[in-house]
């Protein structure tokens, strides 16, 4: 028994904040943005919250995937800026779509969450737990964006995606994931995003990410393909986390493939941590980019820090 994504989703905040706009308050310029990262613009909730956007990506998912709320086993919610401490996200999710069934709870593995989140329905199914799991990535990381510092302030976006995984006869593809929380000082957010009183922000030393993103991401795909008997050329899709154009970059020529299996959408959106993966997934499905059987690798990495990689074959 495996775990196959039947349905996909992805609900992004309508205002739309570009480069030239952060000019105005920060000292930066939009090409150096664009050189240095490749984001031109993102999005900004503003009456969006971190439950809406997922419970609308979760709604899109389950229609595409044809089955009822009723029949969703559980509802994982990626995120590391929920609305409140509790009750989680997924709970609220579940209220939403009348997932009345449904085992709900949050999973904060920052910019890996959407990641764990995939591997963890994947162990559920394995086990003949779960046959029916909705996985969402969400964020609303505007709220946690110091907006003076122009180190980070430029990097991230807010939004949402999920999937809609499915048990059904098949290869199951061995995970790989890493944490290592003695690096965890390289990106931080000491407060809670729920507590208005916290001036709490994002804090990140940029180079130290940059590398050890560059590092570990293709190392954690050439992992996962030795776990599962793969080599790079039998991937049609890598998707990566979309944190910066030169980390994608760097990554295909590491793993010596063409830039072309690297599909990108970061331009649009900037870093939305949890939400990246899944943004990008349904954006290659709703496209019909992704065709039934291609293999794909889903890598993510972030804060913790943490990183790791799936290997999956599309099933819609
Ligand atoms: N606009 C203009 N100049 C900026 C700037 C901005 N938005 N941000 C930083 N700078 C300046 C720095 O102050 C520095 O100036 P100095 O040389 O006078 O000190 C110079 O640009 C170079 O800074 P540096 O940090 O070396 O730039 P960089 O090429 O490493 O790019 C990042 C900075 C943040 C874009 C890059 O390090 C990065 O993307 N890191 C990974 C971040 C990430 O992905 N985090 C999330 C992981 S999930």
């Amino acid at each position: 028994m495996t775990g196959v994504i039947c349905g996909t989703g992805a609900c992004v905040p309508e205002r739309i904040l570009d480069n030239n706009e952060i000019a105005e308050f920060v000292d930066t310029s939009d090409q150096w943005i664009r050189e240095r990262t490749g984001v031109e613009q993102r999005r900004i909730a503003r009456k969006e919250t971190t439950v809406s956007m997922a419970a609308e990506a979760g709604r899109q998912a389950v229609k595409e995937a044809g089955i009822s709320p009723e029949d969703i086993d559980m509802i994982i919610t990626a995120t590391a800026t929920p609305d409140q401490i509790f009750p989680c996200a997924a709970c609220e999710v579940q209220k939403e779509l009348g997932a009345v069934r449904a085992v709900c709870f949050d999973m904060n593995a920052a910019c890996s969450g959407f990641l764990f989140a995939y591997q963890t329905a994947q162990a559920y199914i394995a086990s003949g737990i779960c046959r029916n799991i909705l996985i969402t990535g969400s964020e609303r990381l505007s709220r946690i964006v110091d907006w003076k510092d122009r180190g980070t302030c430029i990097l991230f976006g807010d939004g949402a995606g999920a999937a809609l995984i499915r048990a059904k006869e098949g290869k199951q593809y061995l995970p790989f994931a890493c944490s290592d929380g003695t690096g965890g000082a390289a990106l931080t957010c000491p407060g809670h995003a729920g507590d208005q009183k916290t001036t709490s922000h994002i804090s990140m030393d940029g180079r130290e990410v940059f590398q050890f993103a560059v590092r570990r991401v293709p190392e954690a795909v050439r992992e996962v393909l030795k776990k599962n008997n793969l080599k790079t050329e039998d991937i049609d899709w890598f998707v990566l986390h979309q944190a910066n154009r030169r980390i994608v970059e760097a990554a295909a020529k590491r793993l010596k493939t063409e830039i072309e299996k690297f599909p990108m959408n970061l331009q649009k959106y900037g870093n939305t941590s949890s939400a990246s993966i899944p943004i990008l997934l349904n954006e290659l499905n709703r496209s019909g980019k992704l065709k039934k059987g291609q293999k794909l690798i889903l890598a993510g990495f972030g804060a913790g820090l943490s990183w790791g990689a799936s290997v999956l074959e599309w099933g819609i």
